[in-house]
């Protein structure tokens, strides 16, 4: 494999819509072939030995879709933690859960709050899933936690800097995103890890996500491998 590879993958799983159209089936079969194309990419970063990989699932803007769609979405959800959990754990990946999981459905909020506590203490990969997330809400979100702490007395305003707010976002502790691919060849960030991403390599490539797999993947880490990151600085 290709050296150096990144330490935190961000991927916006792209194009499972276009997918089942081309397909001529319904969208909610795009997605179900997404969720078999996350599940290979998910093995491979395990098995690769990256720190994180951060997978946009569901944003706080998915809920606007039709009522189908949302419902396909939050079954294939549950379906994917009810049936992956013990396999992830097994392979020692921790879980977390970037959004707002308070304004998702009961039983989809005690899968994902079960599936964290389940995988809090294990070492291998962290597999951050993006669900009802928002990145400008995140930051808002951290704002506040912020803004109570220093109410209480617990930080003061002049200590509130860089370190301060990535500390109160939800991937507290992780390092910042080093790639982030977008399938589908749209080239937005759509609000997703605007903080994390902020010297981010950037791909998108054509395929669409059902279609994304470990040779794109590979292909994606290669070029992140011959990208020349300078973080605004210059190269003796
Ligand atoms: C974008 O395709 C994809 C999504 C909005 C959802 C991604 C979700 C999954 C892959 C499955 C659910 C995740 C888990 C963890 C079980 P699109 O529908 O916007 O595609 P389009 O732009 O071609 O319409």
């Amino acid at each position: 494999m290709s050296q150096p590879l990144p330490r935190h993958v961000a991927i916006i799983m792209d194009g499972n819509g276009r997918w089942a159209k081309a397909h001529k089936i319904k969208v909610a079969l795009g997605h179900r072939k997404g969720v078999e194309a996350l599940r290979a990419i998910i093995r491979e970063s395990s098995d690769l030995g990256i720190e994180a990989l951060s997978l946009y699932a569901f944003s706080t803007e998915n809920w606007r879709r039709s009522p189908q769609e949302v419902a396909a979405l939050m079954g294939l959800l549950l379906e994917y933690f009810t049936s992956e959990i013990d396999e992830l754990d097994e392979k020692n990946v921790r879980i977390r859960i970037l959004g707002d999981k308070d304004g998702m459905p009961d039983k989809q909020r005690a899968a994902l709050i079960n599936a964290e506590a389940r995988t809090r203490d294990n070492t291998g990969l962290n597999l951050n899933l993006a669900i009802n997330y928002g990145g400008r809400a995140e930051l808002a979100r951290a704002a506040r936690l912020l803004a109570e702490k220093a109410v209480r007395g617990e930080i003061a305003p002049e200590d509130i800097g860089e370190d301060a707010l990535a500390n109160e976002l939800y991937t507290a502790g992780l390092p910042d995103v080093d790639l982030l691919i977008r399938t589908s060849g749209e080239m937005r960030l759509s609000n997703f890890l605007l903080y994390q991403c902020a010297y981010a390599e950037f791909l998108f490539p054509e395929t669409l996500w059902p279609d994304f797999g470990l040779e794109d993947y590979h292909a994606a880490l290669a070029a992140f491998a011959g990208r020349d990151r300078r973080f605004g600085g210059r190269k003796a």
